[in-house]
């Protein structure tokens, strides 16, 4: 029997799809061979055929970045960023080192989205949060300036990746959105009337109801685009493949379980994060539970 809602997904017969109005005739197949043969335009294709072409303006903030070693700079003074009041929650700073064997973990990672409700404790929470997007305790000593440095490495070391937390489960911490402020280990809540959790993701395949918490990434443009222009994008969806593994390592290293997830709801989060969506972007999320 055909299945009529979905007749018009697999209809690979309707070729003629220079009729706009008709929008089921468009399909990625057909969309990508114009593409290659240079008959249309995308965004995507455009950036990876230009990239790492870089101009005397990029050479010029770059040498000045780099000469004047103005990440630590900007980096010593980032603490100042961080809002501590009385809502302020201090995660502990006493973290326990990951015993687990680190070729364990890398074979024991995989992508989870169902989760049974258990209650994580504050201290595991704390250690996920800590070598996921926490502070190292290396740092780099230039002179007079000593740098602070994170568990993954970032394009000229500007860190222009924040990170948003709704917490779910976790034992002493209420549920609702906090902003991660890695220099003082501490979240800071939020003030959001009314959060619709069904909304956080696009379709229904996530256990939101379940989940420990989840993590929506965030790039605030302004942090790297001076120094690096067009190269900045490339940079940071690098790093945020790399936050976002580590990610995943730590929670499986601590017996919990995760998913990236490339399908979260763009224009919701930003506006109940309150990020303009110009400057500032949530980028990717990920989720984490006990399966
Ligand atoms: C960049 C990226 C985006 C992803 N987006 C989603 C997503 O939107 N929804 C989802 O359920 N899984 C998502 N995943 C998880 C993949 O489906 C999963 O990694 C893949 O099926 C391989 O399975 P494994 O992670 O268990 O090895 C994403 C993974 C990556 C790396």
């Amino acid at each position: 029997m055909i299945d009529y809602e979905k007749k018009g997904f697999f209809n690979i017969h309707t070729l003629v799809n220079k009729d706009n109005a008709n929008i089921s005739n468009s399909d990625n197949k057909h969309i990508y061979s114009q593409l290659m043969s240079g008959n249309g335009n995308s965004p995507m294709l455009g950036y990876l055929l230009n990239m790492n072409k870089q101009n005397l303006n990029d050479f010029k903030s770059i040498m000045f970045y780099n000469e004047s070693n103005l990440a630590s700079l900007i980096n010593e003074a980032r603490e100042m960023e961080e809002l501590i009041d009385s809502s302020t929650l201090f995660l502990s700073k006493t973290n326990k080192k990951i015993k687990t064997h680190f070729s364990k973990v890398l074979e024991q990672r995989h992508s989870t989205r169902n989760f049974v409700y258990e209650t994580m404790d504050l201290s595991t929470f704390s250690n996920i949060i800590q070598f996921s997007f926490g502070l190292s305790t290396r740092k780099l000593v230039y002179n007079d300036l000593q740098s602070t440095t994170r568990h993954y490495s970032s394009g000229g070391g500007l860190y222009p990746i924040d990170v948003f937390l709704y917490i779910n489960n976790i034992s002493g911490i209420a549920k609702g959105i906090y902003k991660y402020q890695p220099y003082t280990h501490s979240l800071h809540p939020l003030e959001v009337d009314k959060i619709d959790v069904e909304s956080f993701f696009v379709g229904d395949n996530i256990d939101t109801s379940n989940m420990n918490f989840c993590v929506f990434f965030g790039y605030s443009i302004n942090k790297n685009y001076v120094k690096y222009g067009e190269l900045s994008l490339l940079n940071t969806f690098v790093e945020l493949g790399g936050i976002s593994h580590n990610f995943d390592l730590v929670c499986h290293s601590v017996h919990y379980t995760s998913c990236p997830i490339a399908g979260f709801n763009k224009s919701y989060l930003e506006k109940l994060l309150y990020l303009d969506g110009i400057n500032d972007h949530i980028i990717f999320s990920n989720i984490c539970g006990k399966e």
